[in-house]
């Protein structure tokens, strides 16, 4: 079976990567957007009886990415394709997985709602914000980890190391990479300001950290104000060196300085989310998740 691989405009560059993994390119796709900011889908490649993987990644800007995405998926299903996959590198709206105060949407579930309402047969993402957000899909979800791209990395530190959770929510996930490296595990507790988005209001650290190297461990960076607190606490607590591996480089402007500036010693995270030449730093190192998605693929085209 002859698989034919799409790309939205989110992350054309991995895509590729991707497609090159197979041994494959990309099929064409025109994407138009019109002066009044709608888009217009069309496949230019025969899509019937054919099995289609669809990457995209739902970032910045995360509501005409999804859109892009509902859209292919739709004119691949009129083309009768056999199977249509979405690969979602980054999962947007993952972080919206419950309502935190009264009035609030489910957004999590609304978007699984609409992927499913095109007709999409299957998923596979990287490093979720919570798995949970699983539960909100009827039809199979592959949930791949984008943290064991650094483990070699962490690996080649070898002593004196630490694996530090950022705040409570990310307690599986850093729990499971440490068990992986067999290396104790610290947690830090934070409370956020739910009335003032990304305003973090206080932080602690628990466990031991003093004169080791402090791995934290997150799903994904924004703002950097996660991280930037949390290396000045776990420095004031005595680590000597902080790094920070993220899968998803979700940056917004000014994150970049903010992270340069701190006392965070490096930045790894991977390329689900391209990062702009102008939002790059000298600490910050990008590592290709390409061959990770690239494998799922192979061992479901075979
Ligand atoms: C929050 O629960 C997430 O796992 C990240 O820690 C957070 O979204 C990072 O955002 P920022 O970089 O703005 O602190």
């Amino acid at each position: 079976m002859v698989p034919l691989i799409l790309s939205g405009n989110a992350n054309p560059k991995l895509a590729a990567e991707i497609a090159q993994n197979l041994g494959k390119s990309l099929g064409k796709v025109e994407i138009v957007r019109f002066a009044d900011s709608e888009c217009r889908v069309r496949v230019e490649e025969e899509v019937e009886e054919k099995d289609v993987f669809l990457i995209q990644s739902l970032s910045d800007p995360v509501d005409e990415h999804l859109m892009e995405l509902l859209l292919m998926g739709d004119a691949v299903k009129r083309g009768e394709a056999r199977k249509i996959i979405a690969v979602l590198p980054y999962h947007g709206y993952a972080r919206q997985d419950r309502i935190h105060r009264e009035g609030e949407c489910l957004s999590s579930a609304v978007v699984a709602k609409l992927i499913e309402s095109v007709g999409i047969d299957k998923l596979i993402t990287v490093e979720l914000h919570n798995e949970n957000i699983l539960g909100f899909f009827k039809i199979p979800v592959i949930h791949l980890s984008g943290l064991s791209i650094f483990r070699p990395l962490v690996e080649e530190i070898k002593n004196d190391v630490v694996i530090v959770t950022p705040d409570a929510g990310a307690l599986k996930r850093s729990q499971k990479f440490a068990e992986g490296l067999d290396m104790p595990l610290a947690l830090i507790e934070k409370k956020r300001d739910l009335d003032h988005p990304h305003k973090i209001v206080s932080m602690r650290v628990v466990g031991d950290v003093t004169n080791k190297t402090a791995i934290i461990v997150d799903d994904v960076i924004v703002t950097g104000g996660t991280l930037v607190n949390a290396a000045h606490l776990l420095k004031q607590k005595g680590a000597k060196q902080v790094i920070a591996c993220a899968t998803h480089a979700d940056f917004v402007g000014g994150a970049d300085k903010i992270l340069q500036d701190s006392p965070v010693d490096k930045v790894w995270v991977t390329d689900t989310i391209p990062v702009a030449q102008e939002l790059q730093f000298p600490k910050l190192k990008i590592l290709s998740i390409a061959s990770t998605i690239a494998s799922q693929i192979n061992k479901m085209i075979k």
